[in-house]
């Protein structure tokens, strides 16, 4: 299950402003990555463009075997249906209930009998916890509850592949952390691939296999998560250690005379922070398409930053990977990658 995603020299513009440009990157089919980027620099117009509800204005988006510029509308629109979308807000309906709400999908686009569309609008509401909430309206429910119920909503076609757009904005750090829990559980479960913006940096450092970055209109870096929490590039590196020190500014980018100062006053952007294990789906069970923690950083010959990989009980999760394999029985479907 999952399709991939290849992106080839992807450029959007709005007029003569160019979002970004020369966007190159592969969603490997099943597995979760996250798109991280300062404000403003086209996060959401690029999960739009995945959709197909913006036209690049270059290059090639491969959903699967279809290229999305050059489809015509009946295949663009068969081709939306693998997806589904979680908007930042839920973009729920206020004037029906939750029920309906995540039903919408499937009275639109399937012609299914409403009691075949309960037992899937249930089945959903289970999969994210909101069982008993179904005659709610979303003004009736917390934040928490809406998120969940755009993606409830965001489940009924049985997607392929799921876009979140920023799913744990305004969620308290609790909250934020069953969010990140139910979408590796998720993803475990159903297998589609998965795109998530985010500026929740704990996110971004745990749930995804894969992570992007997006800064001054081009896609500084795209690869596995251990790559990019090595990585000394400036950037990258600034952005995933929130640290103000570094070439992102306030309103963006800094210019060479605060770079300059900053270098004047010896600001150095500290050591790298231990990369922490990946989270695991809470059966504990390992994902298909997981991969082998310390893998891509072996393949590589870098070392990791000291304290790398050990989780709260002390346990190093490299030396635990293939007792832990082994003690969840026979692997996986698609096997575990070494
Ligand atoms: N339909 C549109 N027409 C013209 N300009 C647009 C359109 N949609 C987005 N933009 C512009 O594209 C740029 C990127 O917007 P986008 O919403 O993708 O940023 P973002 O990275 O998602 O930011 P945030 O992290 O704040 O959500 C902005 O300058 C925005 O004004
Ligand atoms: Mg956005």
């Amino acid at each position: 299950m999952g399709v991939e995603i290849r992106v080839e020299g992807l450029t959007k513009r709005f007029g003569r402003q160019t979002i970004w440009e020369d966007v190159s990157l592969t969603l490997p089919a099943g597995e979760i990555s996250v798109l991280l980027g300062p404000s403003g620099t086209g996060k959401s117009v690029f999960l739009k463009t995945l959709v197909g509800l913006l036209k690049p204005d270059r290059g090639n988006a491969w959903i699967g075997d279809r290229n999305l510029p050059q489809l015509p509308e009946d295949l663009l629109y068969e081709t939306r249906k693998l997806f589904g979308v979680l908007f930042q807000d839920g973009a729920l309906f206020g004037s029906m209930n939750l029920f309906d709400n995540i039903a919408f999908p499937l009275r639109e686009h399937t012609k299914k009998n409403e009691t075949e569309i309960k037992r899937i609008v249930l089945e959903k509401m289970e999969m994210v916890g909101l069982i008993g909430a179904e005659g709610k309206l979303p003004g009736e429910i917390s934040g928490g509850m809406r998120k969940r119920a755009g993606l409830a909503r965001a489940l009924v076609l049985d997607p392929e592949i799921i876009l979140f757009d920023e799913p744990d904005s305004g969620l308290d750090p609790v909250r934020t952390a069953y969010l990140n829990q139910l979408i590796v559980d998720l993803n475990a479960q159903i297998g589609a691939t998965f795109l998530i913006v985010t500026h929740d940096i704990n996110t971004a450092r745990t749930v995804p296999d894969n992570i992007g970055l997006l800064f001054r209109r081009e896609l500084v870096m795209f690869g596995q998560r251990e790559m990019l929490l090595s990585s000394e590039e400036p950037v990258v590196r600034q952005f995933l250690n929130a640290r103000r020190v570094g070439p992102i500014g306030m309103s963006e980018e800094k210019d060479v005379s605060e770079l300059e100062a900053e270098a004047a006053a010896g600001n150095d952007p500290g050591k790298l922070p231990p990369i922490p294990p990946q989270l695991m789906p809470s059966d504990g069970r390992v994902r298909p398409t997981q991969h082998a923690p310390g893998a891509w950083l072996r393949a590589h010959g870098v070392t990791p930053p000291p304290g790398s990989f050990i989780d709260d009980l002390g346990r190093n999760w490299i030396d635990e990977w293939p007792r832990y394999v082994a003690s969840m029985g026979a692997a996986p479907a698609g096997g575990v990658r070494k």
